[in-house]
């Protein structure tokens, strides 16, 4: 059944030591899995670094750096030049992951605001799309968005987490829509209305693993394997086979990510 599937995992993090531990073993199971590419997800420097030499060793593997929200505090004028440099790299392939996090808290708000605009800054220069983190943060996050216009070069809200409302308007600011594994659990309810309404050809699907394990496997720890869940819960909100949105899933992201 899965032999025909082609799955892209736009944002999972293998260069955590979770999955890191067992690379060859996740990257086994990725591959019968049906996925044929895998964006890994920097969150600080040396997470950023690390899905370098990942995307170096690995064809299937592209990198995407950035400082996340919560550690945006370790950022320093030296640390952003030094990033700046990476982010160049030919296999960088988008800046992230960037954005606010009000729910968690750990660097105070003007610090994600500055790091978060300077590094939606360094991306448009070098016209290279965004990754962007938003919990809990929608209406700063998308005044931001809009005052410097983040979409220029292309984005996408990554395990989007608010209304169809909100969704559109990421839509109109040239953003793609990422779905994560909380569209398969009982409680979600915003989730398979944007499903369900999103342009086809703008939505993207992920496993943030290790985090956001999809159903059947809640609970566990998360890896690329498990986007094929994902795909499945899509396909059957919008009435459609696996297949069909594992391929147009997939084409969005190899777009997304200009490869
Ligand atoms: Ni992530």
């Amino acid at each position: 059944m899965l032999g025909r599937v082609k799955l892209f995992d736009t944002h999972c993090h293998i260069n955590d030591q979770k999955l890191a531990a067992d690379l060859p073993n996740v990257l086994d199971r990725a591959e019968k899995a049906g996925l044929c590419g895998m964006a890994v997800i920097g969150c600080d420097w040396r997470s950023s670094l690390f899905a370098v030499h990942l995307a170096e060793k690995y064809p299937q593997l592209v990198a995407v750096v950035g400082f996340h929200p919560s550690d945006s505090h370790g950022l320093t004028e030296e640390i952003f030049a030094d990033l700046a440099e990476l982010a160049a790299l030919p296999q960088v392939k988008a800046v992230g992951e960037i954005g606010l996090d009000y729910y968690w808290d750990e660097t105070p708000r003007d610090v994600q605001r500055k790091w978060f605009v300077e590094q939606i800054r360094l991306a448009k220069r070098l016209k290279k799309p965004i990754v962007i983190h938003d919990r809990e943060a929608h209406g700063d996050l998308y005044n931001i968005v809009r005052e410097e216009k983040a979409g220029e070069f292309g984005g996408v809200m990554h395990c989007f987490s608010g209304s169809w409302e909100l969704a559109k308007e990421a839509l109109r600011q040239n953003f793609y829509i990422s779905v994560a594994g909380p569209v398969t659990y009982k409680n979600s309810r915003q989730l398979p209305e944007v499903v369900k309404n999103c342009p086809l050809d703008r939505l993207l699907i992920e496993t943030d693993s290790p985090y956001l394990t999809p159903e059947p496997y809640r609970g566990k720890t998360n890896e690329p394997a498990n986007v094929f869940f994902v795909a499945e819960k899509i396909a059957q909100i919008r009435g459609m086979s696996v297949e069909e949105i594992a391929e147009i899933t997939t084409a969005n992201a190899k777009r997304f990510y200009g490869i």
